[in-house]
């Protein structure tokens, strides 16, 4: 027997002032995004913009439904999206902003299970990895790698 560990690193900014305008101007997109979200269920709005390569932002929001698990994220809808419209366009960043009482004040709003297995496989199409911003409850900035960093071991590796 092998005992093994992963480690995994990532990026905390205190502010929005720590990062570059780029990013703040592709959370502010998420955040204008959110806006649209059809949330009437959880009352928890999620807006996420994707930069692509060329300079191109494609963004989404959570879009719910009655029939609860037939509602989807807002970063499935903003990948499937570029995938449905920007076929072959490489991703360079995933940005997330979240709005609603549903968590902690402090809370990261980070991709769940089934979307970082989305941005997973994005990046196995285009062969490049995804980097991914979330700006906190708190105003915080988190800034990952790559999918991996949030799923180890994921399916399909
Ligand atoms: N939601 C997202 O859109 N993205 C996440 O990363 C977490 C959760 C949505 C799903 C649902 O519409 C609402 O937030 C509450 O879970």
């Amino acid at each position: 027997m092998k005992k093994k560990s992963l480690l995994i690193e990532y990026n905390e900014y205190d502010s929005l002032q720590e990062i570059s305008l780029k990013d703040r101007e592709l959370l502010e997109r998420a955040k204008e995004a959110l806006e649209n979200a059809y949330a009437p269920y959880s009352k928890f709005r999620v807006g996420a913009s994707v930069l692509l390569q060329d300079g191109t932002i494609v963004t989404g929001n959570n879009q719910e439904n009655i029939a609860y698990p037939s509602g989807l994220c807002a970063e499935r809808v903003a990948l499937f999206s570029v995938g449905a419209n920007f076929p072959g366009a490489v991703i360079d960043t995933l940005a997330i902003v979240a709005k609603g009482d549903l968590v902690k004040e402090d809370a990261v709003i980070s991709p769940c299970g089934s979307c970082r297995q989305v941005i997973f496989e994005s990046e196995k199409r285009q062969t490049a990895p995804i980097r991914i911003l979330i700006l906190g409850m708190d105003g915080r900035v988190i800034e990952f790698k790559k999918s991996t960093d949030l799923l180890t071991f994921a399916f399909g590796l």
